[in-house]
């Protein structure tokens, strides 16, 4: 595995090895591996000649009191994490390398991004787009994963694939459960064994919801509340939001069909967690 900091120098190498014909599978990540990124690459080395992931905690996709100073950090694991996975390329530049301009332009996402993640977080999403129309510009990969854990951001990217035209197959790969239901995150570290213990309430609330739909209600009003229900009676924790979507329009629906995106963030005392589901109906 090659490890790269700098902008041009992975741009030189990818340049090479799109001049062979290669392709490249990216794995865009802010590092602190769990088996939910390893999947991602698992993915990746089914389709590409060569992954390439990226390590960067990206300051812009973070508010002014958000967790950026305390995020996870500890690339001697990454990397041998990465290496073991079957990583190609390891690009892992630092924040002064990835913004050494002066910025003259500011994206501003304006659809997808006012419901779930994206009202509680303002401009997290612009931050985002913004390190990825970077990184994909860096990495110029053929195909690129991310995780439907965060399925709004899936949808984010879509868009942002589509609109700025990068000639990039989007690959959404489905969230990596622990044995009890509840979703690989490198936040998990953050929770009290009390709290792991109830965290499961958010994956127990979804598979609620799929029974319900599935037994027939078409009501979203009725399956939020019933998750919401379900949350506050076997756990502490905090409901951020129950939301449910059309998928991967991010529309509010008022009789559930097609492809629905059910959606959940609850908080415990240094941790908010989310997860989601999607189902046809
Ligand atoms: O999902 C993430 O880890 C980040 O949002 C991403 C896509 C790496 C951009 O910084």
């Amino acid at each position: 595995m090659e490890i790269i900091t700098s902008v041009k120098d992975m741009q030189n190498k990818v340049m090479s090895l799109k001049n062979q014909g290669k392709t490249i599978g990216f794995v865009p990540t802010m590092g602190f591996l769990h088996e939910g990124h390893l999947t991602l690459v698992e993915n990746a080395r089914e389709k590409s000649d060569y992954v390439a992931m990226s390590i960067f905690v990206n300051p812009l996709q973070f508010g002014p009191n958000e967790d950026f100073e305390r995020y996870p950090r500890d690339i001697k694991r990454d990397e041998q994490l990465a290496r073991q996975a079957g990583v190609d390329l390891l690009f892992y530049p630092s924040v002064e390398e990835m913004y050494k301009h002066n910025r003259t332009f500011k994206l501003s996402v304006e659809n997808k991004v006012d419901i779930l993640c994206g009202s509680k977080r303002p401009g997290h999403f612009d931050g985002v787009a913004t390190v990825l129309i970077k990184l994909f510009n860096i990495v110029q990969p053929t195909y690129a994963y991310f995780g439907m854990k965060d399925a709004q951001q899936v949808a984010v990217v879509s868009s942002l694939i589509d609109e700025y035209n990068f000639p990039i197959e989007l690959i959404p790969v489905e969230t990596v459960r622990e044995k009890d239901g509840l979703a690989k995150s490198s936040r998990n570290v953050y929770l009290t064994d009390e709290e792991r213990k109830q965290a499961v309430v958010i994956y127990q609330s979804l598979q609620l919801a799929r029974e319900l739909i599935e037994k027939g209600e078409t009501n979203p009003e009725v399956v939020q509340a019933a998750m919401e229900e379900y949350i506050k009676s076997h756990s502490s924790a905090v409901i951020d939001y129950v939301e449910i979507y059309s998928f991967p329009d991010l529309k509010t629906l008022t009789t559930l069909s097609g492809l629905v995106l059910i959606a959940v963030a609850i908080r415990f005392t240094n941790v908010r967690l989310i997860d989601n589901m999607t189902m046809e109906v």
